[in-house]
């Protein structure tokens, strides 16, 4: 079979097969088989797809060799063109069944709901196979399961070797086979994380061989909204004043002076671009003016200017459920109309190409084509004073990014502006993206301020929170790095929680950073997941210990600084070494999170080992090396710091500190050990006694004033 070929080398960096001569990847750069730098491992959030056949075994006994092969050979073609189209990887075909992975080697940031996208289009598209062909009969059953898995990155699925392993796994397995025929099942997580996106039906949980518990199910019936798309939510706007103060004066000057203008909002994912475009919209059309807006995709038939193409279909009143004879009659009258000129029948026959409305005719040079775009944006905006919004720019084909730096440098003397927004990676694809035009303005978008912050999240969790609200409200807001984004989905976790119980990090968010993560070049990246060790704070002279290649060390944290994920602190903690901050926590927790479990015992073992040379290994120190002797593995060391660490806080009257200290030795002191087991119980003791009376101290001062 096809798909068993010849042994390639796998490029550990984004999973491409390459020719056997290959040195560097022939999708990526990436130099082959020497990247020893990057681990080998990582434990990854991933989503797995199982497509199985159903009763194909027993058809395939009563069929000749070359007809199970006819059948299988369209089903397998089909099925993993589908699941590459939506950026996943098959792992394997066993017989007749088809295992793929989402997430990995390469996270996109919304890979569950990419899986069961393409889970639905495997049904369509093998349902169109049957459609085609009767004798094939295929019926099929789909699951989608998400959780923690291992990965091997440098593993090579073409070849049969597995690049995954854990429970999500099998569990994926067993749900395909509880899925109804031609239906996709789905597992919790895939469920909690897609629900904004795919239609669902509920159904029994299932009883599943060698579980003790039941798992929860659901069935996918149909995505909600276009791919990429979020369902932006209705709460209240929070904030953001200055930025629609900016776009407010830039919109005066562009329809009184007729000055067209070019503004590109950049943000992280969630910190509310969208948001922000669509009240801004709402205030252009407040005073007089129109917007529309058209989006580029993150995956699959994304066309090149399909961005502009909605936009343009939007001024002619042309729907996607038009034929193509009904959408170019109205593109003509819309064109006609608007310019009224002869030249009108030559532009509309051009905008139908780029709509994709005549796939036929064909032009001699782009600039043709964009000539007769210049016309027709000139006509609508002399029309009305007009913005065009471009959503998500950093999917766009350069094509597209070529158009709209083409209207901007050469539309003239018209109230129009052009509105890009952006995730910075559009800068790293086109660092000069907006280079000299005349009128340009970039708008950083940056998290919400803490005050916003909070406010979000108390107007988010509403009255479903209880006594313990301004905790939970503080709590959140920080959790979330003031991405509003981050703050809806924490606050819906928390509401649906039962009260008391540990919540995770939905795994929306892990997603999207480690998607952050995985676009780094691969040195940078390797060093920000050993910077993790470290804790949020951390040193250069504990990376140096980790890396092999110390002599570029700077300009790799000058890089990571530059990208705005660490900064460095102008004051350190260790005298005569630099000393750094993850910009966020929760980069840092996702970093660390990546690391199998050997790794990061290794890689505590230096930082413990920089912090015994580097400390005089007091007080904080001791506590840091405690854990960090602790997270090594190495329980003796570790029970000594910590013990040093609670004389220490018990000679300052911390107490309570000191409780919590002897309370991890302890929890580190084998049972056997009866001897020091209850020295350490006594000291507790004493401390804990200590703890209360210096709050009865306290109290007593307290009443005395
Ligand atoms: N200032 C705000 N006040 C209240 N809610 C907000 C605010 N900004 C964003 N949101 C909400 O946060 C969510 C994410 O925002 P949005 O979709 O605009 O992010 P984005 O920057 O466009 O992300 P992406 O890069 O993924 O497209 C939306 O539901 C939005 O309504
Ligand atoms: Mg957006």
């Amino acid at each position: 079979m096809s798909s068993y070929s010849l042994p390639v080398p796998v490029c550990a960096i984004c999973g491409q097969d390459n020719p056997d001569v290959a040195r560097f990847c022939l999708a990526c750069g990436a130099a082959l088989g020497v990247d020893e730098a990057a681990p080998q491992e990582e434990r990854r959030f991933i989503s797995v797809l199982f497509v199985d056949l159903v009763g194909f075994t027993a058809r395939a006994e009563r069929l000749d060799p070359e007809d199970v092969r006819a059948i299988l050979t369209p089903y397998h073609e089909t099925v993993r063109r589908e699941i590459e189209s939506f950026g996943g990887v098959v792992e394997k075909f066993v017989g007749d069944a088809v295992m793929s992975v989402f997430g990995a080697p390469t996270a996109y940031g919304d890979d569950a709901e990419r899986a069961v996208r393409a889970a639905l289009a495997v049904r369509d598209s093998v349902r169109e196979l049957n459609d085609g062909d009767a004798r094939l009969d295929l019926q099929i059953r789909i699951a989608v399961n998400t959780g923690e898995a291992l990965v091997s990155l440098g593993a090579r699925p073409s070849m049969g070797e597995s690049m995954v392993a854990g429970d999500v796994v099998n569990t994926a397995s067993r749900l395909q086979q509880a899925a109804p025929v031609n239906g996709i099942i789905v597992g919790e997580e895939t469920y909690a994380s897609t629900r904004g996106a795919i239609q669902y039906e509920a159904m029994p949980p299932l009883e599943v061989k060698g579980k003790a518990a039941v798992v929860p199910a659901w069935i996918a019936t149909a995505a909600l909204v276009a791919a990429g798309e979020r369902t932006i939510s209705h709460a209240p706007l929070v904030g953001r004043g200055r930025e629609l103060g900016v776009l407010h004066g830039i919109w005066e000057r562009v329809a009184d002076e007729r000055t067209p203008t070019l503004v590109t909002i950049i943000g992280e994912p969630g910190v509310g671009k969208t948001r922000l475009g669509i009240e801004f919209g709402r205030v252009v059309g407040e005073l007089g003016g129109r917007s529309v807006r058209g989006r580029s995709l993150p995956y699959r038939d994304s066309s090149a200017y399909g961005a502009f193409a909605a936009q343009v279909k939007q001024f002619c009143g042309i729907f996607e459920s038009d034929s193509i004879e009904v959408g170019l009659q109205k593109l003509r009258d819309a064109v006609t109309q608007l310019l009224g000129t002869p030249e009108s029948e030559e532009v509309a026959g051009h905008l139908a190409i780029l709509l994709g409305l005549d796939r036929e005719a064909s032009v001699a040079d782009r600039e043709t084509l964009f000539f007769s775009v210049r016309v027709f944006i000139e006509a609508v905006a002399r029309d009305r004073p007009t913005m065009l919004v471009f959503e998500d720019v950093h999917w766009a084909d350069r094509s597209l990014l070529d158009l709209v730096e083409l209207l901007a440098a050469r539309l003239r003397d018209l109230p129009i502006l052009l509105l890009a927004l952006a995730r910075p990676e559009l800068l790293d694809a086109r660092p000069g993206w907006g280079g000299g035009l005349p009128a340009y303005t970039a708008l950083p978008l940056d998290q919400l301020k803490e005050s916003e912050a909070r406010e979000l999240a108390a107007q988010l969790l509403g009255s479903s929170a209880d006594d313990g609200r301004a905790d939970q409200v503080a709590l959140l807001a920080e959790t979330a790095e003031g991405n509003p984004l981050f703050i809806e989905q924490l606050a819906a976790t928390l509401a649906e929680a039962a009260p008391g119980q540990d919540t995770q990090l939905p795994t929306t968010i892990r997603g999207i950073v480690a998607a952050r993560l995985d676009a780094l070049p691969p040195a940078e990246r390797a060093l920000l997941l050993d910077a993790a060790v470290g804790g949020k704070v951390f040193w250069r002279g504990a990376l140096e210990r980790m890396t092999d290649d110390p002599e570029n060390l700077s300009e790799l944290l000058g890089a990571l600084e530059g990208r705005d994920l660490i900064r460095r602190q102008s004051v350190s903690a260790i005298e005569g070494d630099q000393q750094f901050i993850f910009k966020h926590v929760l980069i840092r927790d996702v970093a660390y999170d990546l690391l199998p479990r050997a790794g990061r015992r290794e890689r505590h073992a230096e930082v413990a080992a920089f912090l015994e040379e580097a400390t005089s290994e007091t007080g904080e120190a001791a506590a840091a090396l405690a854990r960090h002797w602790r997270d090594a593995g190495e329980s003796g060391r570790a029970i000594e710091r910590f013990l040093t660490a609670a004389e220490e806080a018990e000679r300052g009257w911390a107490k309570d500190r000191a409780v919590a200290f002897y309370r991890e030795a302890l929890e580190l002191l084998p049972e056997d050990d009866a001897d020091r087991r209850n020295a350490v119980k006594r000291r507790l003791a004493i401390a804990h006694t200590a703890a209360y009376h210096a709050l009865d101290a306290r109290l007593l001062q307290l009443d005395d004033e």
